[in-house]
């Protein structure tokens, strides 16, 4: 594997297959009473968060953590940056404190590769701007597999403001990696510039209907529904709420006409949720979430990831460590 993570699509197949399968080991230590491994004993892995997260830096903390990593987190807020600090200085700064490596989230689109080619530390992509965020397509992937095993040919649907989510960029470029027949959904206001031409390099099919998309063919093996995400818009995207919810929300009667046509449908959400605007309680909450299976694969998944970058796969096992 490359030495930093910057995007899904650096990944091959054989590269994401390796991965599940770490995270799947990864996801055993997690349900132990002791969860701790001398895997990366002796690293220091930098959480550079220049954006508020609940899930994802958490989740890098404890993966670092339970492998002897010594993470540290540092925010935008209550960093230097904050004094008008560069990216560029406050990136040679820390790496200049011998860290192996550099997990950041930042609000411009290609952030990450730009501090890649400043540092010699590896690099993770935990979400940049618009851009991508690829540890997240790795652990939906990871809980699609564990549910469906093979995605090759699997319907996945993905619902909502596509304009604004990495999450969706990454998951495309992912689950085509995968062999998933991919649907995407979304308003027209919502749909990012160029989607026709792309959709048609990238073998993905568009839509502007959302029960076209989910009643109108195969039923889905996977929906996963996306936040509207208000921060990043300047103007009016939908002229009400209650107008995206009716037309793009997995409410409670789309949940039910999904269930009748696939009772094992799983339903997916990045978070955070806006309940009641793309998804209902009723939808996040159903048997058919697995929206904190999501959660909780982060950590194995984000365990596995670092556990690649760092030790690689000849760093001998996994339990017993590289120091
Ligand atoms: N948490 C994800 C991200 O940071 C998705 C979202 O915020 O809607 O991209
Ligand atoms: N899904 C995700 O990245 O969540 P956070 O923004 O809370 O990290």
């Amino acid at each position: 594997m490359a030495r930093h993570l910057l995007s899904a699509a650096d990944l091959t197949r054989d590269e994401v297959l390796e991965i599940l399968r770490t995270a799947a080991s990864m996801h055993d230590v997690q349900r132990r009473e002791v969860k701790k491994l001398p895997a990366l004993r002796g690293r220091t892995v930098i959480n550079l968060f220049f954006e508020d997260s609940t899930r994802t830096r958490s989740s890098f903390e404890i993966a670092g953590k339970w492998m002897s990593a010594d993470t540290i987190n540092i925010t935008g807020k209550g960093s230097s940056a904050s004094k008008g600090e560069s990216l560029r200085d406050t990136v040679l700064t820390i790496t200049a404190m011998a860290v192996d490596a550099l997990v950041i989230r930042h609000s411009a689109s290609g952030a990450c590769h730009q501090v890649a080619e400043w540092v010699d530390a590896s690099v993770i992509n935990a979400g940049d701007g618009t851009h991508e965020h690829p540890t997240q397509a790795l652990l939906d992937a990871y809980t699609m597999t564990q549910r469906l095993g093979d995605l090759e040919g699997r319907r996945v649907v993905i619902v909502g403001d596509l304009t604004h989510s990495r999450v969706f960029r990454s998951n495309l470029l992912l689950l085509k990696t995968l062999g998933a027949d991919v649907t995407v959904v979304a308003p027209p206001t919502l749909m990012p510039s160029g989607a026709g031409p792309w959709s048609r390099q990238d073998g993905f099919a568009l839509e502007q209907d959302l029960d076209d998309a989910l009643f109108g063919g195969p039923p889905p093996d996977v929906v996963m529904m996306l936040r509207v995400q208000r921060e990043r818009m300047s103007g009016g995207y939908f002229p009400t709420a209650r107008e995206y919810t009716v037309g793009y929300g997995l409410t409670r009667p789309r949940l039910d006409r999904l269930r009748a046509a696939n009772d094992d449908v799983l339903v997916m959400h990045p978070g955070p949720m806006n309940r009641g605007l793309e998804i209902s309680a009723e939808a996040a909450d159903s048997l058919n979430s697995v929206i904190l299976d999501q959660v909780s694969a982060g950590v194995a998944v984000r365990m596995a990831v670092l556990y690649h970058l760092l030790v690689g796969t000849d760093g001998g096992s996994i339990e017993e460590g590289s120091a």
